[in-house]
């Protein structure tokens, strides 16, 4: 080979390499605006007036478990006689999974699901699987969100109710009164998150 058509080889690979280099570079890079994006969704959003906007992506979110509060162990009537499914989302999960901590803008969000109407006076049904309780309809939306400098006043979590109803739930709610949720998270939670029902998916390997 010839001296001038080995360096018209070197370049022409050398081109190569450097598109093969930026284009994976790029990649990377749309994966991490990508990742960022996504976090930045999963942060609280506020209207003008300082309402929280109902997160849309949340079945997306990490699940922690779903105490539940029947009716028939309530006296037939329980303030929420639902499942309470818990969500998080995945940077505040990772970051307690890191600190044991939940951090600045954490979403706590509780979805009220109806359970199963049974024919059995307690409620329950019988499935192939057993007698007992199972899920139903999805039935209201409560929120806690952790902004030390939004709500001083009650440990630096506020909470919201987006409607204790079938879906569609409310778009925006207006932070609770200290009377309403607060009071009951501060004399009962571990800083203000009911943490210990949600450790065995939090510590899991
Ligand atoms: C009388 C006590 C009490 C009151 C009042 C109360 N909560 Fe809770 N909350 C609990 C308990 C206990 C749990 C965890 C177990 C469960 O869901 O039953 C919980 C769980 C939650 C969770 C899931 C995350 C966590 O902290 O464990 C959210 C979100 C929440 N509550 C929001 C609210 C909102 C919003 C209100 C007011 C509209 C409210 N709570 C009022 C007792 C209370």
């Amino acid at each position: 080979m010839n001296n001038r058509k080995m360096s018209r080889q070197i370049l022409t690979l050398t081109v190569v390499v450097l598109l093969v280099v930026s284009a994976g570079v790029s990649i990377v890079k749309s994966a991490a605006a990508e990742t960022q994006g996504a976090a930045a969704r999963d942060l609280p959003q506020w209207t003008a007036d300082g309402q929280l906007i109902l997160p849309k992506n949340f079945h997306h979110w990490i699940y922690l478990g779903s105490p539940l509060t029947p009716n028939a162990l309530n006296g037939g009537k329980a303030n929420f006689p639902e499942y309470h499914n818990v969500y998080v989302a995945p940077h505040a999960y990772d970051a307690y999974r890191k600190t044991g901590s939940w951090p600045e803008g954490t979403i706590m969000l509780k979805e009220l699901q109806l359970v199963q109407a049974g024919k059995a006076a307690d409620g329950s049904s019988i499935e192939s699987s057993g007698r007992g309780y199972f899920p139903a309809g999805r039935n209201g939306i409560d929120i806690s969100v952790r902004d030390s400098k939004r709500f001083k006043d009650t440990n630096g979590v506020g909470f919201f109710n987006f409607g204790h109803h079938a879906p569609p739930y409310e778009k925006t709610a207006a932070a609770q009164g200290k009377d309403k949720c607060a009071f009951c998270h501060v004399a009962n939670a571990s800083n203000m998150v009911f943490t210990k029902f949600y450790k065995p998916i939090l510590s899991a390997e």
